[in-house]
């Protein structure tokens, strides 16, 4: 970030495109484009985010195109552009025509935002991440898929939610893919310094590990039409701010796996540290034969999906 003010670029300025940058923009992080392949699409949002602007006095910069030229010089690119999953489907399903669509947008960042690190958020979010790395040619740590905050988030509130605490003391993690495969882990799940495994009885544990990994589902069920966007949008947005803030923050998120937990050349959710040079750490928790071979199904599960799916 060069001392100056930060860029950053928001491809798709669809639900979880707009508020990603809707939140960028409150907590100040910097200049914001928002690129759509719809150009009035974008710059309307843009415009009407810029007058929010003045009403909740803040101090963003909100721009829309879409125009590739325009995301010049930006540190972090968030992408977001793809169709979301309708009633019935899995994130799975939406690969192909997502695929087509990542190879166009990985194309303009390689072109134009060549320095940037690459927060995606497009399903399915572990195959798309790869792809993105794949097209764009960046090193692999500068390439980053969002699903582990999200999927935490989701544990966080069902646990604050059974206890009656705060979400504040809540930790949780989830690894794994961002799908059916996804791996909740009650015993690095805590609340105030305290696993859940010593707070609640293992049918209730079970249940919320149930919901968790079907959390995008319930919502899509709900909303009958698209899916979420608000915790999606905002945890996206954290990712960025880690990035552009070097905070350093330990989250899981999907990385791309070179032999740790036994898997290799995949993209899977595990813990990293996230600061501006990317992935700067993977974390290897200790985990009981079951969490691995959980976590080992769900890479297996993506790298044969790649294979198949992507000619990979
Ligand atoms: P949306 O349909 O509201 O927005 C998608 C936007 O992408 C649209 O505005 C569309 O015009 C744009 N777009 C399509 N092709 C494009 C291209 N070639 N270049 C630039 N823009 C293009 O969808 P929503 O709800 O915002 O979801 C976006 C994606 O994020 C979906 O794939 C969804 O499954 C995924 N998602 C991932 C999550 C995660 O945790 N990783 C959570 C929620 C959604
Ligand atoms: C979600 O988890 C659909 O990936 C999206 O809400």
């Amino acid at each position: 970030m060069s001392g100056g003010k930060a860029k950053i670029a928001v491809i798709g300025a669809g639900n979880v495109g707009a508020t990603c940058a809707f939140v960028l923009a409150e907590r100040k992080l910097g200049d914001i484009v928002l690129l759509d392949i719809y150009e009035g699409f974008a710059k309307g949002k843009a415009l009407d985010m810029s007058q929010g602007a003045q009403v909740l006095n803040y101090d963003g910069t909100i721009t829309g195109t879409s125009n590739y030229a325009d995301i010049a010089g930006s540190d972090v690119v968030v992408v977001t552009s793809g169709f979301p999953r309708q009633p019935g489907m899995t994130r799975e399903d939406l690969i192909g025509k997502n695929a087509e669509i990542i190879t166009q947008v990985g194309t303009g960042i390689r072109e134009h935002a060549p320095n940037s690190i690459i927060v995606m958020v497009t399903n399915p979010l572990d195959l798309m991440t790869y792809h993105m790395q794949k097209v764009t040619g960046f090193a692999p740590e500068r390439v980053v898929g969002q699903a582990g905050i999200l999927d935490s988030a989701r544990m966080t509130h069902f646990v604050a939610q059974e206890l009656g605490c705060s979400n504040e003391d809540v930790t949780a993690m989830v690894l794994g893919g961002h799908g059916d495969t996804m791996v909740p882990l009650p015993r690095y799940t805590t609340v105030g310094g305290i696993s859940i495994t010593q707070l609640m009885d293992a049918e209730t544990i079970d249940a919320i590990s149930r919901r968790t990994a079907g959390g995008g589902g319930e919502i899509v069920k709900l909303l009958e039409k698209g899916s979420a966007f608000y915790a999606p949008g905002s945890a996206a947005a954290i990712m960025a701010e880690a990035i552009v803030k070097d905070r350093k923050r330990f989250i899981p998120a999907s990385a791309h796996l070179t032999g740790q937990y036994g898997l290799d050349d995949v993209y899977i959710g595990v813990p990293i540290v996230l600061g501006s040079k990317g992935v700067e750490r993977i974390i290897e928790l200790e985990l009981t034969d079951a969490e691995l071979e959980s976590l080992q199904g769900s890479g297996n599960f993506y790298k044969s999906q790649l294979s198949e799916l992507l000619g990979y």
